[in-house]
């Protein structure tokens, strides 16, 4: 008797894992998903790099200043100005603000283009077929590599900026984002792309 129990309930988990790993697919690549994505992520990187290069101009503290209160900002106004129901979101394995914490798809998509970055092979982007809440979208994702202005807050600890890696550690305690090195695969920005958008 108790043996069934326990049986029964190791099966449980073991059930759920596995109608959820049925939520996400790879697809090959479409036309009208890279367009989007594309266009998007571009308008994001684009943004994004004005106020850096704007705020770095005045001092890299206030820089990060910029990144710390306005990256989320910038991005929810790049998703307004972009068509409605489109849904942008930066995120890496090792993550600086806890809030662009991966998904487990996302974690996925991330480990494909680490594991590629290894091989020394060159993804340009990847996409998800993924159901949410009964919703359908594809996630385009587009991979960010460490150039040399990202070094300044994302570089080895030892070659940055002791104010400035003290200021990064008072705004986010935990963070995983730095000992990077030119040209490391940093993360992504991934692109949710309603399905009815690409018909
Ligand atoms: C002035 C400092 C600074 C520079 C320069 C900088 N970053 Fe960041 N970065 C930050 C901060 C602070 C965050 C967390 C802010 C947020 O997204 O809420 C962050 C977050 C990120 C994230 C989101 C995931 C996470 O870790 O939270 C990515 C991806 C990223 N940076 C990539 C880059 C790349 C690529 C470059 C170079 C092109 C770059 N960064 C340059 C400070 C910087």
């Amino acid at each position: 008797m108790k043996k069934t129990v326990v049986g029964a309930l190791l099966s449980v988990p073991i059930l759920f894992s596995c109608t959820h790993s049925n939520d996400v697919s790879y697809v090959d690549d479409n036309p009208k998903v890279i367009e989007i994505g594309e266009n998007v992520s571009k308008k994001l990187l684009k943004t994004l790099k004005e106020e850096l290069v704007k705020a770095i101009s005045k001092s890299p503290y206030e820089a990060i200043e910029v990144c710390n209160k306005k990256a989320l900002q910038l991005t929810k106004k790049v998703e307004e100005e972009v068509d409605h129901g489109i849904e942008i979101k930066r995120t890496s394995l090792k993550y600086r603000n806890p809030l662009n914490k991966p998904d487990k798809y996302e974690k996925e998509a991330l480990i494909k283009f680490e594991n590629t970055t290894k091989e020394g092979k060159n993804l340009k982007h990847l996409i998800q077929k993924v159901n949410e809440n009964g919703k359908t979208y594809y996630r385009y994702y587009k991979p960010l590599k460490i150039q040399n202005v990202c070094l300044m807050c994302h570089g080895e600890p030892s070659k940055m900026d002791k104010q400035l890696l003290a200021k990064i550690k008072s705004l986010y305690p935990n963070d995983k984002a730095t000992g990077y090195n030119l040209g490391d695969f940093r993360g992504v920005i991934r692109v949710s792309i309603p399905e009815e958008m690409v018909k």
